[in-house]
């Protein structure tokens, strides 16, 4: 079977719809494109648990401020159908912005309370974006399965909670961060890293997981686990972190005591590049 693209809301609906009235299973891996080895790990399950594998590739206006980098972030289109060829995916849905907003957008999606900490005070709008496109790609693909990854896991929980307050008939299914082998969480951002920033780029996986150790051994204070992390921090003077909390695993809210399972995630800028990554961590 060879790879289809698609670029009109018509025609990924008249691909999918015998599709469903055969009642296969449909798998959706919705990306921005840019794709790495952390995308290819949800195609290759949604490859392992679908019929139908399709993959969107969207860099979707809506989540970008005013002041980021939307007309920057990479488009490799080439290379990203050559991945999705070698994993295996039936179809890419890659629509242009003028197929998902033919009117300007009135409607959106918000989750709040989920939104009210680690990057939403830094995004304003981001997951209100980030929600009303994925809700746009389930309304056009009604996937059985979507797949997201636990790098982005702010979005994750805000897309698992509309799921579940707005009763979506899909089953979202989280995926574990891929790493480079010095620990660098895998983003489509990551190619912004001049040379010389490449390695200061570890200091946000090095302070994440001096938190998690502290966690570990027994602490319970957040701000004594916060301080360690900080510490962290200051070795590496070019690097500007904006925040580094502990929350619940569900809400993503800030916890006053340790006392089972948490997120500690962050974002830190590396000169002009955003990086975000979290890890998890349980009182032993
Ligand atoms: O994680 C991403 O790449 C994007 O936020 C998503 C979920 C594809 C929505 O644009």
């Amino acid at each position: 079977v060879t790879l289809l693209k698609v670029q009109t809301i018509p025609d990924i609906r008249r691909q999918l719809d015998p599709i469903r009235a055969e009642r296969r299973v449909i798998g959706l891996v919705p990306t921005m494109g840019a794709l790495h080895a952390g995308h290819a790990s949800l195609i290759k399950r949604a490859r392992e648990e679908c019929d139908t594998v399709v993959v969107s590739i969207f860099v979707n206006p809506l989540q970008f401020g005013p002041d980021e980098d939307y007309l920057r972030y990479p488009r490799p289109i080439e290379k990203d159908l050559a991945v999705c060829s070698d994993y295996g995916v039936d179809l890419v849905f890659a629509p242009e912005v003028g197929d998902i907003y033919t009117v300007p957008q009135l409607t959106f999606a918000e989750v709040t309370r989920l939104d009210a900490h680690l990057c939403g005070p830094f995004r304003p709008g981001h997951f209100r974006g980030v929600a009303t496109v994925v809700l746009k790609l389930f309304n056009i693909t009604c996937p059985d399965r979507a797949y997201f990854g636990e790098k982005d896991y702010q979005q994750l929980c805000i897309i698992r909670r509309m799921v579940e307050d707005l009763n979506l008939a899909v089953t979202i299914v989280p995926m574990p961060i891929f790493r480079e082998p010095d620990g660098l969480a895998m983003s489509s951002r990551n190619v912004y890293l001049q040379p010389g920033e490449r390695a200061s780029a570890t200091v946000l996986i090095r302070a994440l997981e001096t938190a998690r150790k502290s966690i570990q051994s027994g602490e319970r204070k957040p701000d004594v686990v916060k301080e360690a992390a900080k510490h962290v921090f200051s070795t590496e003077g070019s690097v500007r972190p904006d925040y580094l909390e502990i929350v619940d695993t569900r809400e993503v809210q800030p916890v006053s005591e340790i006392t089972g399972a948490v997120r500690i995630a962050g974002a830190v800028w590396v000169g002009r590049t955003r990086l975000i990554d979290n890890v998890e961590a349980s009182p032993s």
